[in-house]
């Protein structure tokens, strides 16, 4: 049997804060198989982040942090790999997608200069005609028309949802086994999120790429998601598949958090394209939102 892409096993991680000891992770366990998209929800501070960030090897340097547990990748142990090789991974076996990706990208460097440098990490020595042209296929992918213009272009030059479908496209550039995508797009209004989350769905869909979603949105982590852990300061409270734990939760603190989630009434809109209309649907739901108005 192949090892799961990622094993996290009785994770805990405290702070050393002028106000003492702060607890954050209570010796959490996940894992992810290959190809699976599972999903960590849980309210704000509840460690969704850090839980993301130690798997990156983050926190790792930070003097503050206390970490204990285990964090395996595709089998190997990453606190007992080296610094250099741990490093290495970041960009190329595994990468991830923030919140705010204007804030993610360099203000200084065009578009096309960052994409080469992630493609540098994993193909050290590459032609520059050689990475314009796998950037210009990558940034194509996520539907962007012109992507010459866009490389030659900085950051504040294009529009958020521009900007997230850049991050998306660097994230995936190395066809990583692990994505790792903090909320993405919540930063941006509903119906970009939506478009950038389809099209992060059906590329993680083309190329088997196991993720990690960390989100609050539970409408949105049920059409993206194959499983979901729920956390709750600290601690995982309740895991299983999308459907079985959307349907019977046990958890007092899921139930809770399915509670405030709108059910969704009525049917699709015949001419829209269907798996976008699903995905829509959530926002529909939450926002009140016509999936024609969305879809404009
Ligand atoms: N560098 C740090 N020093 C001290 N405490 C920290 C640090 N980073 C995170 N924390 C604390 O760890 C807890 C978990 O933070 P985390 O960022 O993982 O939350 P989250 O679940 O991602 O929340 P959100 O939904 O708001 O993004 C929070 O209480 C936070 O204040
Ligand atoms: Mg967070």
């Amino acid at each position: 049997m192949t090892a799961p892409t990622l094993k996290i096993e009785n994770l805990k991680l405290g702070f050393n804060t002028y106000a003492g000891m702060i607890e954050v992770l209570h010796g959490i366990s996940l894992h992810i198989r290959k190809g699976e998209r599972v999903a960590l929800v849980g309210e704000s501070g509840s460690g969704k982040s850090v839980t993301a960030r130690i798997v990156l090897g983050m926190l790792q340097s930070l003097k503050t942090a206390r970490i204990s547990g285990t964090v395996e990748f595709e089998g190997a142990d990453l606190e007992r790999m080296k610094l250099r090789d741990r490093h290495h991974l970041r960009g190329t076996q595994m990468s991830m997608i923030f919140q705010d990706p204007t804030s993610s990208l360099n203000p200084v460097y065009t578009v096309g200069a960052q994409f080469k440098e992630v493609l540098e990490r994993a193909m050290p020595g590459i032609s520059s005609s050689e990475a314009r042209k796998r950037a210009s296929d990558a940034l194509t992918d996520v539907a962007i028309g012109e992507p010459e213009r866009v490389l030659d272009s900085y950051a504040f030059q294009l529009s958020g949802g521009m900007n997230q479908r850049v991050m998306i496209a660097m994230a995936l550039a190395n066809n990583p086994s692990l994505l790792l995508a903090d909320e993405p797009g919540t930063a941006l209004d509903v119906t970009v999120q939506a478009q950038t989350l389809k099209l992060m769905s059906d590329l993680v869909e083309k190329h088997h790429t196991s993720v990690l979603f960390i989100s609050h949105n539970l409408g949105v982590v049920r059409e993206f998601a194959d499983r979901v852990y729920v956390i709750y300061k600290g601690n995982i409270v309740e895991q299983g598949a999308t459907a079985t734990l959307f349907d019977g939760p046990r958890h007092p603190y899921t139930q809770a958090l399915l509670a405030a989630v709108p059910r969704i009434t009525g049917g699709g809109i015949p001419d829209i394209d269907d798996s976008a209309s699903r995905f829509l649907a959530p926002l529909v739901a939450h926002e009140g939102f016509s999936e024609k108005e969305l879809l404009v």
